[in-house]
């Protein structure tokens, strides 16, 4: 009888975390297919014996905004992790702002794409200067008249021209929001922007080389309202920016 009660409480003891319920850890597409998952979640969970699963119904969630707390960053997007009050999810933030964490996470090449950085001081680049408007609009009136050329967020991170800056390395610039209000009167705009009332019409002999932006300065408030909210791009991190 002594013997059965002592393998009963050795077997309970000895139950390995891995009978744990995996966490679901879910992340927008260009993360899930970098591969930076299957990367770090096997080295995280044989560490701590801890299980995280990349699920897109997961209760932990990689999104591109606070709020979350900032663990790596690509192109300019800053990608925060959600989670609950929990010990697991602590233990998982906690190791992905350790520095053996930020390691794992930069030392992944992914086959496409730039690398991960987790090296970034996000205070420093977090400003609080927003500005009231429509930000869902802004995003749209973005995609639409800007994500040609430049890269916006996420959603057209691949599209954006190589050697036009990203709105998110525009907007850590100090003057942002002056160059964003005039970004009409600036090259390469001129040549193709027509704001309603307030450019002049293009000259015949001169005509817009490529489809021309046209919008309202309405519009050019909505998207100044958008590009307020967007997490600046650190320069001072050894980001590659479209
Ligand atoms: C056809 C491509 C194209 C489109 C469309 C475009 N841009 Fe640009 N934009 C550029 C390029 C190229 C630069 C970089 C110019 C340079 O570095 O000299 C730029 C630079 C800028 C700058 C920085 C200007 C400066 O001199 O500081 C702002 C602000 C800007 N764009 C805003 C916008 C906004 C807002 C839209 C949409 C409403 C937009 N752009 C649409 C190509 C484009």
């Amino acid at each position: 009888m002594r013997f059965v009660l002592l393998c009963l409480s050795l077997t309970l003891s000895a139950t390995p975390s891995w009978s744990q319920e995996a966490i679901g850890l879910a992340a927008p597409a260009e993360v899930n297919d970098s591969g930076l998952l299957q990367h770090i979640l096997p080295r995280f969970s044989l560490k701590t014996g801890i299980r995280v699963i990349a699920d897109d119904a997961g209760i932990m969630e990689l999104v591109t905004a606070p709020p979350g707390d900032p663990v790596f960053a690509r192109e300019g997007v800053i990608y925060h992790l959600r989670t609950e009050e929990n010990d697991r999810q602590a233990r998982f933030l906690d190791w992905l702002q350790s520095d053996i964490g930020k390691r794992t996470v930069e030392s992944y090449a992914p086959e496409q794409g730039a690398p991960f950085t987790a090296s970034f001081d996000i205070e420093a680049v977090q400003s609080d200067e927003t500005v009231d408007g429509d930000t869902v609009l802004g995003e749209e009136l973005s995609m639409t008249h800007c994500g040609r050329c430049h890269v916006i967020g996420p959603k057209n991170r691949m599209n954006g021209l190589g050697s036009t800056p990203s709105f998110a390395v525009l907007r850590a610039m100090p003057d942002w929001s002056e160059r964003f209000e005039a970004f009409f009167a600036l090259n390469p705009h001129p040549a193709f922007t027509q704001i309603d009332g307030l450019t002049p019409p293009f000259d015949p002999e001169r005509p817009s080389p490529i489809y021309p932006v046209e919008m309202t300065l309405d519009d050019l408030d909505a998207i100044l309202a958008f590009v307020s909210r967007i997490d600046a791009a650190d320069l001072g991190a050894p980001l590659q920016f479209q």
